[in-house]
């Protein structure tokens, strides 16, 4: 694996023979990997001749900034792991680099980003559309890989390709949960281990029958405090928050 900090020697290596015709696929990360980021390597990994992971804590998604400054930053181990994991290239760019601008120019879409977590998070969807459309052309990947547990992202992220024809096809993977149900995400490492119990609830909770009101109920009832609960495009959606930490999750509806 060849780890990449400066965009100057990625984009001289993107050029070169060394990718060539090579397919290239894509696994935007911020790091802390786990069981979730692995499955969208292994599935990069099929698809594609060269898997490239960018490893980069995106300050301007995080409309809290105590959120960015807790974000679990665990740079050797997703070293170690992203060389386990089949990675040939690893980017790991500074901040200054990825916007040398400042955040002058920023890409914003008006309707669905802000919608479910848009609404509790201002300014969020637009700091990922900005980092990810900056990153598709700096890797200039013919696949990009995006969990479906950020179901919003994802189809945001997948429309912006669209309406900006960009050549990357935007490739949607399954949730991967822990052995009682909760989807992996970073933001499990912060819960304790108390929380870590009730946070088991959430995914039984949403993906039982009954109407959205019914269910922000029932999480209400188990000690959550509900962010929302919708549906939208053939799945419920719901974030939740116990103590600092939010987590999100989807179910497909059921027929
Ligand atoms: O899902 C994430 O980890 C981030 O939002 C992403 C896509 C890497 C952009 O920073």
């Amino acid at each position: 694996m060849r780890i990449i900090d400066q965009l100057d020697e990625w984009r001289r290596v993107r050029r070169s023979e060394e990718i060539g015709q090579k397919s290239v696929g894509l696994v935007p990360t911020m790091g802390n990997l786990h069981a979730g980021h692995r499955s969208l390597l292994e599935r990069c990994r099929r698809d594609n001749d060269l898997v490239v992971m960018t490893l980069f804590v995106n300050p301007v998604q995080f409309d809290d900034p105590r959120d960015l400054s807790s974000y679990p930053r665990t740079f050797e181990a997703d070293v170690e792991r992203a060389d386990e994991w089949g990675v040939d290239f690893l980017l790991t760019p500074a901040p200054e680099s990825v916007y040398p601008d400042g955040y002058r120019f920023r890409v914003t879409e008006s309707e669905l980003s802000k919608r479910f977590c848009g609404k509790h998070r201002p300014g969020h969807f637009d700091g990922v559309l900005t980092v990810v459309m900056k990153l598709l052309n700096l890797v200039r990947a013919d696949r990009a890989y995006f969990g479906e547990k950020d179901f919003q992202q994802f189809l945001l992220v997948r429309e912006m390709a669209r309406s900006f024809f960009l050549e990357t096809e935007i490739v949607p993977c399954p949730i991967i949960r822990d052995r009682d149900g909760l989807a992996l995400s970073s933001r499990n490492s912060r819960l304790f281990p108390e929380q870590r119990e009730i946070a088991a609830r959430f995914p039984r909770i949403l993906a039982m029958p009954g109407s959205c009101e019914d269910i922000k109920a029932q999480l209400e009832a188990a000690g959550f405090g509900v962010d929302y609960v919708e549906d939208y495009e053939g799945r419920r959606l719901a974030a939740v928050r116990i103590g600092n930490v939010r987590l999100i999750d989807n179910f497909p509806l059921r027929k």
